[in-house]
């Protein structure tokens, strides 16, 4: 086991507020240690809002939130897919807010994938030909990880080096293929985080020469990061976080089919990213963060636990439930265990941690979902839409508990009777640990148990 290494990954189907976990321990580890911050999966179709005390708001994609922890060496692993438009944006936002400094070393992968205008206008068009799903957040992800598959991706290094021959192929490529599909790559529309939200994707020398000019920015932090990563894993003087970004409901493999990402987002997804030399078993503590009080989704899977439109309504305003990339309205079911242990079990966690913990009303029980039978026999989850609905919730009650009672508790023992009750139910249902619940939405209104 490695000592001081701790990771946080998404639990149910995003959303989960992982963010400010992780800025939570990332500060209490650089106390003593010297801080590296790991980013393996996903780019910047993930979305969370830090605020910087006293200064800004900003809306983090492809950084972590370690980013805002001094002194920190953050790293953008090669497991993912990086927009360098909008990381130059987010870096340019990121120092805004520290009197334009960077007060974080960032590494990037040389070997991460690049995803460009070209993979978001070929998306774009893709959906033309799609059934299901609402879609992707628009941020090229999914072509990106296909390159992989395909043979042809686009990585860090080929903008460090300006592989233009390469780069070229690649423009020439997807303008064929989009082509083919009966559009014009050139005059396609798609999103960046940029001022306007909107660009085109643009001839083969806008193309070529936005490229560059990002790639001059960029290329002092692109390098091959494993000599770095071998010896700070090694090292007694270094902690580890690992933020990881969506979540296991959305993994591919075990996500609800089409609703889902194109990344690993299990904990397994750290040992191919580092090239094996982090393997994520020995890793401290692996904790799923989930919502305590309920689930939230954005797609069209249907999950079991629905909740009746006048709750979801009142917890999605509460709770402001809306997309931090995409503004999309989250769809509210009740905490479904089920799912839950499944996500648990093969993302492979060894912790929860509980969100929003103070989400809860008066005179309204706090359901959870904790079995499914089909045709009256009892049975467990399966990633499959087409099962998922056959399948009926069996529901446990658990009386609700005192808002501002959790709100204020400082400590595991300040907190209600009855949402200790409930807590207790959950570990013991899912097996492993609670390392932490937050009890709203302050930055101090967290318990470390
Ligand atoms: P993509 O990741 O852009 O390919 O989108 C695929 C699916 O994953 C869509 O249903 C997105 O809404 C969903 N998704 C991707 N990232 C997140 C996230 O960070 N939170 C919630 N849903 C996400």
């Amino acid at each position: 086991m490695r000592k001081n290494s701790i990771a946080f990954g998404g639990g149910a189907y995003g959303d989960e507020g992982k963010g400010r976990i992780v800025d939570e321990y990332a500060n209490i580890l650089a106390k003593k240690y010297k801080m590296v911050i790991y980013r393996d999966n996903g780019g910047s179709n993930a979305g969370h809002t830090v605020e910087v005390p006293g200064k800004a708001k900003i809306a983090l994609h492809q950084l972590p939130s370690g980013v805002f922890v001094k002194g920190a060496t953050v790293i953008l692993g090669k497991g993912m897919v990086i927009n360098p438009a909008d990381l130059l944006e987010e870096i340019r936002q990121v120092k805004k807010a520290n009197s334009n400094k960077l007060i974080v070393t960032i590494l990037i992968d040389e070997m991460a994938v690049l995803t460009l205008d070209t993979h978001r206008a070929f998306e774009g068009v893709l959906k033309k030909y799609q059934e299901g799903g609402k879609g992707s957040t628009g941020r090229g992800i999914s072509p990106a990880y296909a390159d992989v598959l395909l043979r042809h991706p686009l990585r860090a290094r080929d903008i460090k080096t300006f592989n233009k021959e390469k780069i070229l192929s690649h423009y020439r490529m997807y303008k064929d293929i989009i082509k083919g599909l009966g559009e014009d790559m050139e005059k396609w529309e798609i999103n960046t985080l940029g001022s306007s939200g909107k660009s085109t994707v643009g001839s083969e020398k806008v193309f070529i020469d936005r490229l560059l000019k990002q790639s001059k920015e960029l290329k002092r932090y692109i390098s091959d990061v494993s000599d770095f990563l071998k010896t700070s894993w090694n090292s007694k003087s270094y902690a580890f976080i690992f933020e990881k970004a969506q979540a296991v409901g959305l993994d591919p493999r075990y996500g609800v089919y089409p609703d889902v990402t194109a990344s690993d987002t299990t904990f397994g997804g750290i040992e191919s990213s580092t090239e094996g030399l982090i393997d994520p078993m020995e890793i401290e503590i692996r904790a799923s963060v989930i919502k305590a009080t309920y689930m939230s989704s954005v797609g069209t899977r249907k999950l079991p636990s629905m909740m009746t439109p006048e709750l979801a309504h009142r917890i999605r305003e509460d709770a402001n439930e809306y997309g931090a990339t995409t503004k999309r309205p989250r769809d509210i079911a009740y905490l479904d265990l089920v799912a839950t242990d499944f996500f648990r079990k093969v993302g492979k966690a060894t912790h929860m941690v509980l969100t929003h913990m103070d989400i809860v009303y008066k005179d309204t029980p706090v359901k959870v979902c904790i079995g499914y039978t089909l045709k009256g026999k009892k049975v467990t989850y399966r990633p499959d839409q087409e099962f998922l609905n056959k399948v009926k919730p069996v529901f446990k009650e658990f009386k609700t508990w005192d808002k501002d009672k959790v709100q204020k508790a400082k400590k595991y023992v300040d907190l209600p009777k009855e949402a200790k009750v409930f807590l207790t139910y959950i570990s013991k249902y899912l097996g492993v640990p609670i390392l932490m619940i937050t009890t709203g939405p302050k930055r101090e209104q967290g318990i470390r148990f």
